[in-house]
């Protein structure tokens, strides 16, 4: 749901609303993938077998809150501020058989109610951004125990240039997009050890998350009557998948592991 979030300032209540629906149905409201949910849970280096406290924050419809749920043994709290997200994930949990390991919260990232030095765990795919990579690591920091882990993926320059046409649309809609050197910069500056990058693959957009949107475009469409503002929106996914296709080689998601210092 990169569109939707990073949209969102400019969008009318309406369009929230048929955003909203159109990503309800899909498994990941982002780039990401199991495999790297996996992968990123091993770099961390989580002992698998201790009682954790994790909170999965920005976690739309929970494919990575099911992935740690399965994997890890821990309380898991689930925090996205938008319900209809929230209810899809708890449908999800119930049918994996891992509801007991999970609860939601419907909340803002940016006013959690967690105590001081209270998680073993923050993860965050692909939801940082909304209150900015720099903000969500020096303010969550603080709900972390020392040792604590952060995981957090974030949009990245995978190459040091790139054609002006893709700098000025990321600098437009994302203006802390940056190196993963510059990323992992901020995390030592705000408190973090750095343990763990990896960028995710190509997959992991196409496969995982544009391909399942675009089978929803036509029901969306339909279910919405074809109107005007139902239309800009897929145009607009259309548009920022087009635009994946031809700068790929320029950004990705980074996935950062860093533990608190
Ligand atoms: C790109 S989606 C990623 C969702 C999920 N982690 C995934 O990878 O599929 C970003 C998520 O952040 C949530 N979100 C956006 N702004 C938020 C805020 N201020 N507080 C809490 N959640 C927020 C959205 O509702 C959405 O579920």
């Amino acid at each position: 749901m990169a569109a939707l979030v990073v949209r969102q300032k400019k969008n009318t209540m309406d369009e929230f609303q048929l955003l909203i629906d159109l990503h309800k149905g899909g498994m990941r409201q982002g780039p990401g993938g199991d495999a790297q949910t996996k992968l990123a849970l091993e770099l961390a280096r989580i002992d698998r077998k201790a009682p954790l406290k994790v909170a999965d924050i920005g976690c739309g419809t929970g494919a990575s809150t099911l992935m740690l749920a399965k994997h890890l043994n821990a309380q898991i709290t689930a925090v996205d501020f938008l319900q209809e997200f929230l209810d899809d994930l708890t449908s999800r949990a119930e049918q994996a058989g891992v509801a007991d390991k999970i609860s939601t919260l419907t909340c803002s990232m940016d006013d959690l109610p967690f105590a001081n030095d209270e998680l073993d765990v923050i993860w965050a795919e692909g939801a940082i951004y909304n209150i900015g990579f720099e903000k969500g690591v020096s303010e969550w920091r603080r709900f972390l125990k020392a040792g604590g882990v952060l995981v957090a993926s974030e949009i990245t320059w995978i190459t040091d240039s790139r054609s002006s046409e893709i700098q000025e649309h990321w600098d437009a809609e994302y203006p802390e997009i940056d190196t993963a050197s510059a990323k992992i910069k901020i995390l030592e500056k705000h408190g973090y050890s750095p343990i763990g990058y990896f960028v995710l693959p190509e997959d992991c957009w196409v496969k995982e998350y544009y391909a399942p949107m675009q089978s929803r475009f036509e029901e969306f469409l339909s279910r919405h009557k074809n109107s005007e503002e139902a239309m800009a929106i897929v145009h607009a996914e259309q548009k920022e998948i087009d635009l994946y296709r031809r700068f790929k080689a320029h950004y990705s998601y980074g996935v950062y592991i860093a533990t608190k210092i």
